[in-house]
């Protein structure tokens, strides 16, 4: 298959790349299952009233704006983003919900976070490590900037959990793996264990969560992944019988579609830290 495994959510400025990559948000956000997801990890990030909290990579803003509800009028969400255009969304979505009180927003990159050390009493990040080429990187800076005994959250999906019924099982399985392999790391929900703990993170949590689609409010994120697999070089033929199938079970109520996406957090250690063959450790108090 040709597929090319390079980060299409970088620098994102002419207005029809914004336009393009809100659908694609819209498509996945506007669900049953990420309305029930939201609330998943807004439990873990459990932001506290009059907490300092960062989005990193925060896009339309959707989860900056229900974390500044958590932190109330005494907190603080700096949502950061590389694309000024996805940005200037994130800020009318603030406004409207009438938390700019408590919002900052920020260009920024996530491998260099512009704020200064243990600034944050915690960090948010969804769906943005599958794009980088150094997660380890970002991870890093995300502990730099938060307080001893503050929180990282990630959240991902791994897309080799796609599950889709009916079609051809070969062509199901080909269109996940074309839509893996357009990623920098479509897997990279399986990774974050070791993500959090190689960046020095304690009392390492993770969450698993499966997405459910029986409504058919996926078909048009399905959509665009048939579209990914026929740039790929699939037959245009197996991909025209496959998402016929797909839609007309759809249309019967006899179809059905699944993926897992993970929440894993740790805390920041609030103990002096010692290096041992290349891994933090902290000692104990
Ligand atoms: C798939 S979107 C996710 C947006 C948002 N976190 C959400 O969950 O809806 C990925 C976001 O990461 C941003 N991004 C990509 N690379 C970045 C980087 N190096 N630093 C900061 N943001 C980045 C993109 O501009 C985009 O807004």
């Amino acid at each position: 298959m040709n597929t090319s495994r390079r980060d299409r959510w970088a620098a994102l400025e002419s207005p029809e790349a914004v336009e393009a990559a809100a659908t694609r948000l819209r498509q996945m956000g506007d669900t049953a299952s990420e309305a029930r997801a939201r609330e998943c990890w807004l439990d873990l990030l459990a932001a506290g009233a009059g907490e300092r909290i960062l989005d990193v990579g925060a896009g339309l803003g959707d989860m900056t704006v229900v974390i500044a509800r958590q932190v109330g009028s005494d907190g603080v969400v700096h949502a950061l983003d590389l694309s000024a255009g996805l940005l200037h969304r994130a800020r009318d979505l603030v406004r409207e919900s009438g938390v700019s009180d408590r919002v900052a927003t920020e260009v920024g990159d996530a491998r260099r976070l512009p704020y200064g050390d243990g600034r944050f009493d915690a960090v948010f990040c969804r769906w943005l490590l599958l794009h980088v080429s150094d997660p380890a990187r970002v991870v890093a800076e995300m502990r730099r900037v938060v307080r001893p005994g503050g929180r990282v959250l990630l959240v991902e999906a791994d897309w080799e959990t796609l599950a889709v019924y009916p079609g051809d099982p070969a062509t199901t399985r080909e269109i996940v793996q074309a839509n893996v392999d357009r990623q920098v790391d479509g897997r990279i929900g399986r990774r974050l264990v070791p993500l959090l703990r190689s960046a020095g993170l304690q009392d390492v949590t993770v969450t698993p969560l499966v997405g459910l689609d029986l409504a058919g409010e996926w078909l048009p994120f399905l959509r665009s992944r048939v579209d990914v697999a026929a740039e790929a070089g699939l037959p245009d033929h197996d991909l025209a019988r496959w998402w016929e199938a797909v839609v007309s079970a759809a249309d019967r109520g006899d179809y059905m579609m699944s993926f897992t996406q993970y929440g894993a957090s740790g805390t920041v250690p609030d103990g002096p830290e010692a290096v041992h063959f290349g891994r933090r450790v902290t000692e104990p108090r």
